[in-house]
């Protein structure tokens, strides 16, 4: 893709994708979504940041997801986001379902951190301001606070879209006692909750306990992130640890003892994948979407190369019961 030639989106590109209703709202979403929470920060290159997003948007992905602290620093990507919607997508906003959240730390002091009205405000105020934009499609709480009520912390959601600076909102990371509560609260307040963002993939499997059920009979959409592990659900660290990737760059997040301790895993799961014809990381994400009440997979990356290996999972979202009970084994 060139650096230079103004941007012109794939015509073809909602044949590539497939969409899903969100919950019981009459939001589509993508089957696959892309975050940008690494490999959009200040030191990450930016012609491949804006590669990776253009092949997205080319693939029919058109769901970006941000937060006020991705980075690093934190705030970054939401500025580098800006610059590439201000100078390749400007003409393509109204495609687009752009998201940020707030509820990790994201400045000194009491008011920038938790779930107070103080800092949600303030927070989406200024992500705003870093993209350029004058309301989010989605904005979420980002992680529960205990020691803030609840009433509080929905009572901003829904003041955001009654404000017009969000158009639907969402929660993150909720047990489903607390999502419960808080769906319960949303719904008085006439903004039903359009979407819960946990973690779920092949090694963690927590949000079938209740959360799922919970969403699927709340009418509540999921949308599911670290769907391959940070990459540990790939091929990537089968036959060694590449230089370039997150658990030997310098990341807080995934380091190679992690690796190491699942790589005899990887390989099996890798085994099963191949007997699919899928590469490890489609299977991941297929194994994700064969659940209807799962709305979008939400994948990270580093390569155009891999949201293109990736976004081939929707080709094949069936599996057996022996390959289920196989996969189950090797965990
Ligand atoms: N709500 C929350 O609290 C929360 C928390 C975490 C993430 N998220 C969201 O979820 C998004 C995705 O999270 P994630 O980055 O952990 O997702 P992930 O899809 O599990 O991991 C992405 C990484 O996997 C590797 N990869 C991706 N596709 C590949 C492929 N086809 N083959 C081989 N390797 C591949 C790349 O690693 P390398 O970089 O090593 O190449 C890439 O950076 C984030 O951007 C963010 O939007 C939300």
């Amino acid at each position: 893709m060139s650096k230079k030639l103004r941007y012109t989106a794939s015509v073809d590109r909602y044949k590539k994708m497939n969409y899903r209703r969100t919950g019981k709202s009459g939001l589509l979403l993508p089957e696959i979504s892309l975050g940008l929470w690494q490999n959009f920060g200040k030191n990450d290159d930016f012609y491949n940041q804006r590669d990776l997003l253009k092949c997205a948007f080319d693939n029919g992905i058109t769901h970006f997801d941000l937060a006020n602290n991705y980075g690093p620093p934190p705030g970054s990507a939401e500025e580098n986001f800006g610059k590439i919607l201000e100078k390749d997508f400007k003409s393509y906003r109204d495609e687009l379902i752009i998201s940020s959240k707030a509820g990790y730390g994201m400045w000194e002091g009491p008011y920038g951190d938790l779930g107070s009205k103080k800092f949600l405000v303030a927070s989406l105020d200024q992500s705003l301001q870093r993209m350029g934009l004058e309301y989010v499609d989605i904005f979420y709480h980002h992680r529960p606070d205990y020691d803030t009520p609840i009433e509080e912390t929905m009572g901003t959601l829904d003041l955001m879209v009654r404000q017009g600076k969000a158009l639907y909102i969402g929660i993150s990371n909720y047990q489903p006692e607390r999502a419960k509560q808080a769906f319960k609260i949303l719904q008085d307040l006439g903004t039903p909750c359009l979407i819960h963002q946990p973690r779920y993939n092949i090694f963690d499997r927590w949000i079938e306990n209740e959360l799922l059920d919970l969403l699927g009979n709340s009418g509540v959409g999921a949308i599911c992130f670290s769907p391959l592990a940070q990459g540990m659900l790939s091929n990537k660290y089968i036959n060694g640890l590449p230089k370039d990737s997150r658990a030997v760059k310098d990341s807080p997040f995934l380091n190679t003892n992690q690796v190491l301790e699942k790589l005899p895993k990887i390989k099996k799961l890798n085994e099963i994948a191949q007997n699919r014809q899928q590469s490890l990381a489609q299977m991941a994400i297929s194994w994700i979407l064969k659940d209807h009440r799962i709305t979008s997979v939400l994948i990270g990356a580093s390569k155009i190369e891999q949201i293109l290996d990736s976004i081939k999972a929707i080709q094949n979202t069936h599996f057996s019961e022996e390959e289920l009970n196989n996969i189950k084994e090797i965990l």
